[in-house]
């Protein structure tokens, strides 16, 4: 028999993103957060968080406002730490090893956080520029990546001159830009229209998948949850997951009204309804 190299080059090609277990990137342990406001009560933000990402899973996390999601994004950036359970990171702890992981993580926020006194090329290259790349080669990556997000000819503008949905778009191209590991968004498109966010929705997950990239999306919208993420994982306050869904790549209607009610059942009542 005529062993068909190509062909099992094509299989190996067309496998998906890797989505073992034994290949996570990210995991909450029993992680608890508790906050002491400035007249002495405590906020118990998160309380027996369990979750964990594989690389090259896109994850969503959706939930209600106040439910615990940006707490839990604040503690995968390091910014402050869990009060007890464990968070990893490339098996480091965000908080304790913040500059081993720096590069590894990059982010896309709401409002594009941008400098207004950088033009978008300068904004895009500011990352590397944290990182200690050259400025020819930061400049071409910056360029590189502006043109990946449609902004070619734009490079020389400020932000005042560009609409939301460009500005959001300079965003994602310097996390790009980076080539970090995992990406990381906290309601990137909350703010923009309906159209223009819809558009960027389908972009940004095509770029993480054709990076190959590891994507954490946090929105508390369930219609931009069920579109971005291969997983949806539903949060309920105080922060933990009260389920999570794997979303079939080709849903129909029906099985995208069916998932939709599940997720919201679980984020009014904790349950799915029957
Ligand atoms: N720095 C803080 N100090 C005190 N309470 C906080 C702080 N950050 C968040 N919280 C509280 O923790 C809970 C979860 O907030 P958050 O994580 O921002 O929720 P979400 O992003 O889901 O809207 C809320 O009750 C919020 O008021
Ligand atoms: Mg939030």
């Amino acid at each position: 028999m005529e062993a068909d190299v190509s062909d099992l080059l094509e299989e190996t090609e067309r496998q998906p993103m890797t989505t073992t277990s034994d290949d996570v990137l990210i995991r909450f342990t029993d992680v608890n957060k508790t906050f002491v406001t400035r007249s002495g009560q405590e906020v118990q933000a998160l309380r027996g968080l369990d979750l964990s990402v594989s690389r090259g899973e896109l994850v969503a996390i959706v939930g209600q406002t106040g439910c615990g999601k940006s707490t839990a994004f604040n503690l995968l950036l390091g910014l402050y730490a869990a009060t007890t359970g464990t968070v990893s990171v490339e098996g480091l702890n965000p908080h304790d090893d913040f500059e081993a992981l720096k590069g590894k993580i990059a982010v896309v926020f709401q409002d594009g956080r941008l400098l207004p006194w950088r033009t978008a090329e300068q904004n895009v290259a500011l990352g590397l520029e944290y990182m200690g790349v050259s400025k020819a080669e930061r400049l071409e990556k910056a360029r590189e990546w502006l043109a990946r997000l449609g902004l070619k000819g734009r490079e020389n503008a400020y932000p005042y001159e560009l609409s939301g949905g460009m500005r959001q778009r300079v965003g994602i191209a310097r996390c790009f830009a980076l080539n970090p590991d995992i990406i990381l968004c906290d309601e990137s498109f909350s703010a923009l229209d309906e159209l223009t966010a819809d558009r960027l929705r389908g972009e940004f997950v095509k770029l993480v998948k054709e990076e190959g990239k590891t994507g954490v999306f946090i929105t508390h919208s369930i219609e931009e949850a069920l579109t971005i993420g291969d997983r949806v994982a539903v949060f309920r306050a105080p922060g933990h997951v009260a389920a999570e869904f794997t979303i079939p790549g080709e849903l129909d209607e029906t099985g995208l009204a069916e998932m939709r009610r599940k997720v919201r059942s679980v984020m009014a009542n904790g349950v799915v309804a029957a």
